[in-house]
């Protein structure tokens, strides 16, 4: 029985830094949220200050195994997303994907939640199509280092829509590119918080290969509302849906800009790229304009003032993660 007419919505992976915003912006709409968390890459300093909220609610939870609660809507954004933590235990990585959708699947299917699957562009994998819409099926190695990964999230998808065909689940699958922003882990060897905070610390900044590898970035907030109107579409629409920024740029104009906006006299030194990593990423996102009447709106420049802001005031406190 239901004895609240608060939206109860589930986000497992809620410590996380994709998560923790999707919390913020729930908890400001009016919901009771819900964060299942084992804080494999999350961090408690990501919600630490909802924690007081009444309409939240922590509990820390592997989900490769069964979660019995009630909830209207889940958003499921467990899993490591950055090369460092996923490669380091790679088959709890493929386990928290596969086992984690099969049991999130399974409380859908039991409390008929519509549920949200945080998908990412590695499903494109090392894609031979440019820019890459839905329909592309990807360039995929299935047994390289990045597999637990990407294959993971492929199995993934496989199993959101198999729930929607056989059992009518109601599923929102987004593909997520790069994004960025404040609570990023300043450690996981991802391209934004590697330059900032090698800026910032006026250490030497790292490219890899010559840098003319180029990537999009969309700013966290955009993407939240992408996949809030995602979920609020009609139920016959599922996705996959890309989310992210069309914007192209070279892995050094990145560099660049960081070092511009912090005032950072670091030196850019380049080192060998390594196995698997694409050479280019670029969303399509006509489906999304068409079908969410959504786009970015923030330009990288501001976006890195907001997230340079982010790490300087973590630098200066020396506290929280290990910087
Ligand atoms: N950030 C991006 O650019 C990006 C791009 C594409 C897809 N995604 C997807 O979005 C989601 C969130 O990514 P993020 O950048 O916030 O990563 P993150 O590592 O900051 O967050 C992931 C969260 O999931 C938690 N987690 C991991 N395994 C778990 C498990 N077995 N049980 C419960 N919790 C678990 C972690 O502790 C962490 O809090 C991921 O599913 C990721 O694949 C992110």
């Amino acid at each position: 029985m239901k004895v609240t007419n608060r939206k109860r919505v589930l986000v497992t992976g809620g410590a996380g830094f994709l998560g923790s915003h999707l919390c913020e912006r729930l908890l400001r709409e009016g919901c009771d949220v819900l964060c299942a968390d084992n804080f494999y890459s999350g961090a408690k300093d990501n919600i630490v200050q909802f924690i007081d909220n009444p309409c939240f609610e922590l509990i820390r939870h592997d989900i490769t195994f069964p979660l019995y609660v009630e909830v209207d809507e889940i958003f499921n954004m467990a899993c490591p997303a950055s090369p460092i933590h996923y490669q380091f235990d790679p088959v709890q990585t493929t386990k928290t994907s596969v086992h984690g959708a099969i049991n999130v699947l399974g409380l859908a299917k039991r409390t008929k939640a519509k549920i949200f699957q945080a998908s990412t562009s590695e499903i494109y994998g090392d894609p031979q199509v440019h820019p890459q819409s839905e329909d592309y099926w990807g360039h995929v190695n299935p047994i390289g280092i990045r597999s637990c990964y990407d294959e993971g999230k492929r199995c993934a998808e496989t199993l959101f829509f198999d729930y929607y065909r056989q059992h009518r689940v109601r599923i929102k699958v987004a593909r997520i590119f790069n994004t960025f922003g404040p609570r990023m882990h300043p450690n996981d060897g991802r391209v934004v918080s590697n330059f900032i905070v090698q800026a910032l610390k006026g250490d030497d900044i790292t490219l890899y290969g010559d840098g003319s590898q180029t990537r999009s970035f969309c700013y966290v907030d955009d993407l939240i509302e992408g996949i809030l109107r995602l979920m609020d579409t009609e139920d016959n629409f599922t996705g996959p849906v890309n989310l992210g920024n069309p914007a192209e740029f070279t892995i050094k104009e990145l560099a660049e800009s960081v070092l511009q906006l912090t005032g950072s006299r670091s030196r850019l030194v380049f080192r060998p790229l390594p196995s698997d990593d694409p050479r280019q990423r670029q969303p399509d996102i006509r489906l999304a304009r068409e079908k969410l009447g959504w786009e970015p709106t923030v330009p990288l420049r501001e976006g890195l003032k907001l997230t340079i802001a982010y790490f300087d005031k973590l630098l200066a406190e020396g506290t929280g993660r290990a910087l």
